[in-house]
């Protein structure tokens, strides 16, 4: 059995309850049943109005971060509970931004991913190198121990993850990386996989990096390229809409 594409919007800091509404509006209009998996993650303020917009529809929805603890003392946190109450499928852990500007550690992803996993929330790893870092020949160390971590983690429930791909050099630049330069280390990311759980081509792999309406479809045809993690062009409804009608 293939697993059916996903392809996620990751809005990060952007939106506001009236444009998400049009937003999500001109997506439910126009999306009809797509071939592939869709979902959109917004901030944390907007998971009621995904809730009461997407609830039922062909759109599923998710958090971009979640706590690594339960529940307690931890101002400005948001637990897996409280994104179940509203509804999340998805919670994208490990995003560059969160690993460059909030500090986040391979071992704080690994713990946010296997919260919510627990919490019957799927994690959304996100792992990627540098542009300093490719240029040293590491990328796949690098993202080797990224996902190491989070494996080491999850352990049985490894096939319950799913991976997205976002070199850092490509993440809001407008430089993707090319098909090849993404299978190259989705392959590296799937055998990876490959020695933790039983069913490696049960776990979908995105890419995320600057993928818009004109590049998915090439990225997407790669064998080991299973979505697509979409930043910029997932605030535009045509282009997201674009890139769903190539997800197939
Ligand atoms: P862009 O599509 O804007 O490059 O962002 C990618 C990303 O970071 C998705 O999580």
């Amino acid at each position: 059995m293939t697993m059916k594409k996903l392809i996620a919007g990751n809005w990060k800091m952007n939106g506001g309850l009236a444009a998400n509404e049009v937003l999500l509006r001109a997506l439910l209009a126009q999306i009809g049943a797509p071939a592939a998996d869709v979902a959109v993650c917004a901030p944390a303020p907007y998971l009621a109005q995904l809730q009461s917009l997407l609830q039922g529809g062909p759109v599923a929805w998710g958090s971009q971060d979640v706590s690594a603890h339960e529940q307690g003392a931890y101002t400005g946190e948001v637990s897996v509970a409280m994104l179940r109450d509203f509804g999340c499928r998805y919670a994208i852990v490990g995003h560059s931004e969160r690993r460059q500007y909030h500090g986040e550690t391979d071992a704080v992803v690994a713990a946010k991913a296997q919260r919510a996993l627990a919490g019957g929330v799927t994690p959304i790893v996100c792992v990627g190198e540098m542009l300093a870092e490719r240029e040293a020949g590491q990328t796949e160390a690098v993202v080797k121990r990224q996902l190491a971590a989070v494996i080491h983690a999850v352990a049985h429930c490894t096939s319950e993850i799913v991976v997205a791909y976002e070199p850092v050099w490509a993440i809001g630049t407008g430089k993707t990386a090319t098909p090849e330069q993404a299978q190259q280390v989705h392959a590296v990311l799937r055998a990876q996989l490959a020695a933790a759980t039983a069913h490696p081509e049960r776990v979908r792999i995105l890419y995320g990096g600057s993928m818009n309406a004109a590049n998915a479809a090439s990225l997407l045809a790669q064998p080991d390229i299973d979505g697509g993690l979409i930043g910029g062009a997932s605030l535009k409804a045509p282009d997201f809409l674009q890139i769903v009608a190539a997800a197939h």
